[in-house]
């Protein structure tokens, strides 16, 4: 695990004696916390965070270095262009990959498996504290001089390993590529002396980058069992023997640096032109000869090395930060790998323990595959976003037919335009079709992550944060640069500041207050007890948990964007009571998603789950109050926290009326359950109900009273085979609704784990409370845990990928494959009780 550096622990430990009221001035106090959350903080500086490619890596640091891998066969001139790997695709039929072990902070262990090219590719990669450089201080805190030593970001290394596949040829070629690119600020250069028939031995590149200082890359021959292909043409093999490394450096636009995969075909062409010249279509060297960048040493901000290897093999790339006093070795890197895999797999089972019966052995891998390729899936993406900020009235949506409306203004020129830069560091729904942030997966990913790192989580909630605009607005999809934005369609890359999207990172922040509330977060100053266990538990993901004062100052930091962003909300998602005449407690708690057309509303996450038709400005949707509920409780308690008690006073008013209104707007005596609300031909207020997640989600969100009765019915819609309830989850839209399995049938049918996981653990809360429905929801917890366990495992089981969803009939895994975002909830799932008691135990109302 990684721990605090040595020396800002002694230096912050002999400075606070016994005794000493520590730090107890609000300025010392200040800086302590900010040091803290800046040591745990800079682990994670470096990471595989192209998640878009097999493997790419570079740092948190915006226009900084991207590298990154490619490999293929190369025994045909034919089938190359096809079988190069690069970024993540579903067109490369790989039979399954991605991490069996990893975390951000240590590293871990990739495997891809690609038939296409008839080899296995492992990536082993580590990550080690680099020494120090500099230092800050000293800074005065209250309790004497502070000096704290700086580190920049660490070592970091990955060894490459190719294992051919049962049935591969024996003498099976294959080209490696590793390339490196700056993307504005820094400087590389080749430190080997350039040779034109390419580099024996290791190659090292140096450079310096303005946040990371100096650095340098080794890419190492390896181990003497590599092979360079054993036949080829022999006058081509005196001009480019292939037992060395090849190399080019060339100068790339900086907006292009992405594009590396085009600009390795670009060398390529050039090569395979002078070859056929000199040597004639008859007498061509074979592929793996011709298929090779021309050596080329100039001054340049792309560098790219190539390897041929005929068989398995191995090489390591290494890189050391001049920070500290020694390199990154390969017998380091050997070293760590060894250790690393053992201490995540000690760590897994103690943070996510598998209760009966998934505490069976065949569990294990499945359950840590799953978990290592969440966190795999963390990516840092830096770039322009197209935003429409014309405000136009149509985009009020208050008129009839507004739909219409609203897709011409959407359609004029010019309505769209570039705005930023912006970065962001986020966890991806799945890397070959959504690698790139999305504000409604996030909170869900981020339940799992926050019980293995709480404060690499709250990077990523800053990171969104820090992103609501001036009038509150968060943007639900981020699509930053052109890489990211080469992945989707044209129609679907702008964001509407009117639209809205689930607040799904409030769950993480509710379950933030409820760890670190062991003592009041407000006026807390760090004493020496808290300061002590602090460093002698010594880990980083939990400072903020740990350290009562970095929690307030990380609330305080970002309290006043979430305001303004939980007040947008209520403003611009602000449905219609009084103006209908409706009945209600409150005349202002009822809310309507923006961005709806006759068959969708993908603001609300649920794309086609039905809704009223046609569209109407007079719609409250039953769904969004529940989530404004959620996200109501939520920022009380923030607020609470830190403090705000005005605002405290408020929100419990907000709180108590969406409660009642729930049931006022949107309860359906007929139908005996959650219905959204619309206006008929006769200017009446009248239900629409299809019953399925939609009519459970002031349960899902945790706002009903355990003895309502309309639990009970939630329960029973719950537990009906004909309505929700199936053996492999539960179902997005009944059986019974007229719409089921229809049209895209996205949201009309198919089971979604994420929906599962927040009906899984509800029950889990209402069935350990005494009340009239604790036995309904302490059995349907039961049963619904293992169905949905048990299907996910089995899928991926018979396939190798976890599913985006999964059948509502049959429970095979569809849609997207490697859908590692909320899939993985199954790995909190098994980590619940297989029971509950049923002897009343008050538990936290937490995720
Ligand atoms: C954490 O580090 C990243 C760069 O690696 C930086 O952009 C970010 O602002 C830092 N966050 C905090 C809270 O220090």
């Amino acid at each position: 695990m990684a721990k605090l550096t040595l020396s800002l622990l002694a230096v912050c430990s002999a400075l606070l004696a016994p005794g000493t009221t520590a730090a107890n001035t609000d300025n010392g106090q200040w800086i302590l916390a900010n040091e803290i959350s800046r040591v745990s903080n800079q682990s994670l500086v470096w990471g595989p965070y192209r998640p878009n490619l097999y493997f790419g890596v570079k740092p948190r640091i915006p226009k900084s270095m991207i590298a990154g891998l490619m490999w293929s066969k190369v025994d045909d001139f034919a089938s190359f262009a096809q079988t190069v790997r690069h970024t993540c695709e579903q067109s490369d039929d790989m039979a399954g990959y991605g991490w069996d072990e990893y975390d951000v902070r240590t590293g871990g262990h990739q495997v891809i498996k690609d038939p296409g090219n008839s080899i296995n590719i492992h990536t082993e990669f580590i990550k080690i504290e680099g020494g120090e450089n500099g230092e800050i201080g000293p800074i005065k805190t209250g309790v004497g001089l502070i000096i704290i030593l700086r580190t920049l970001g660490g070592h970091w290394g990955v060894r490459v390993k190719g294992i051919p596949r049962p049935g591969a040829p024996v003498d099976l070629k294959t080209m490696v590529i590793f390339y490196v690119g700056l993307e504005g600020l820094g400087s590389l250069s080749l430190q080997n002396e350039p040779d034109e028939r390419g580099l024996a031995g290791d190659v090292t590149l140096e450079g310096s980058m303005p946040e990371l200082g100096e650095f340098k890359i080794d890419i190492t021959t390896g181990p003497g069992t590599n092979k360079p292909p054993q036949v080829g043409h022999k006058k081509y093999w005196k001009e480019k023997p292939l037992d060395r490394t090849l190399y080019r450096s060339l100068k790339v636009p900086e907006e292009d640096v992405w594009k590396a995969k085009d600009t390795f075909f670009m060398g390529l062409r050039d090569n395979f032109l002078k070859a056929k010249e000199k040597y004639g279509e008859s007498d061509l060297p074979p592929p793996w000869q011709v298929f090779t960048i021309p050596n080329t040493f100039g001054p340049g901000n792309f560098h790219m090395v190539q390897k041929v290897f005929e068989g398995g093999f191995e090489f390591d790339i290494l890189y050391s930060s001049a920070s500290a006093p020694t390199s990154m070795t390969t017998d380091i890197l050997t070293e760590k790998i060894r250790t690393v895999g053992k201490s995540f797999a000690d760590r897994f089972e103690n943070i996510f323990p598998r209760e009966p019966p998934f505490n069976a052995p065949r569990y294990r891998q499945f359950a840590r595959n799953f978990f290592s390729n969440l966190l795999g899936g963390i990516g840092h993406f830096y770039g322009t976003s197209v935003i429409d900020r014309t405000y136009a009235p149509e985009y009020e949506e208050e008129d009839e037919g507004f739909w219409e409306e609203a897709k011409a203004a959407q359609a004029r020129p010019d309505a769209a335009n570039l705005e930023g830069p912006t970065e962001l560091f986020t966890s991806i729904p799945s890397r070959p079709f959504f690698p790139r942030g999305f504000l409604w997966d996030e909170g869900f990913h981020l339940l799992p992550i926050s019980d293995w790192d709480m404060d690499l989580t709250l990077q990523i909630v800053k990171s969104w944060v820090s992103l609501v605009d001036r009038d509150g607005w968060l943007p639900r999809e981020q699509i930053l640069g052109d890489e990211a934005r080469s992945k989707v369609p044209q129609e679907f890359q702008t964001q509407y500041p009117h639209y809205a999207n689930p607040p799904t990172l409030f769950f993480v922040l509710t379950k933030f207050i409820d760890h670190s509330n062991h003592r009041s977060l407000a006026n807390e100053y760090l004493d020496k007890e808290s300061f002590d266990n602090l460093f002698s538990s010594g880990d980083l993901p939990t400072v903020h948990l740990e350290n009562p004062k970095a929690a307030s100052e990380y609330l305080r930091s970002i309290y006043p964007n979430l305001r303004r962003n939980y007040f947008w909300y209520r403003k611009s998602q602000s449905g219609e009571i009084r103006g209908w005449d409706r009945n209600a407690y409150s005349k202002k708690e009822g809310y309507r998603w923006r961005g709806r057309t006759p068959e969708h509303c993908l603001t609300s996450g649920l794309d086609d789950y039905p809704r009223a038709r046609p569209p109407h400005t007079g719609e409250l949707h039953v769904d969004l109050l529940s989530w404004i509920g959620m996200m109501t409780s939520c920022i009380r308690r923030i607020a609470a926290a830190i403090g705000e008690h005005d605002d405290v006073a408020e929100f419990e008013q907000y709180e108590y009326s969406i409660k009642k209104n729930l049931d006022d707007l949107h309860w359906n005596e007929k139908h005996q359950t959650y219905c959204d609300a619309t206006i008929d031909d006769f200017e009446e207020s009248v239900h629409v109900c299809h019953k399925g997640y939609i009519s459970i989600f002031p349960f899902l969100l945790g706002l009903m009273e355990k003895d309502s009765k309309k639990l009970g019915k939630v329960l029973d819609l719950i537990a009906d085979p004909e309505e929700l309830w199936s053996n492999y989850g539960l179902r997005s839209l009944s059986k019974k609704d007229e719409y089921y399995g229809t049209g895209e049938n996205y949201w009309r049918g198919p089971i979604w784990i994420n929906i599962n996981y927040l009906a899984i653990q509800r029950l889990m809360e209402y069935g350990s409370k005494e009340g009239p429905h604790q036995k309904q929801a302490a059995e349907l917890y039961k049963e619904l845990r293992v169905n949905v366990v048990e299907n996910v495992y089995k899928s991926w089981k018979d396939t190798g990928y976890a599913w985006e969803q999964y059948d509502a009939e049959t429970g095979k895994g569809q849609r997207t494959a490697h859908f590692l975002g909320w899939t993985s909830l199954v790995v909190k799932i098994m980590n619940m009780p297989e029971a509950v008691s049923v002897v009343a135990t008050p538990l936290k109302d937490e995720l």
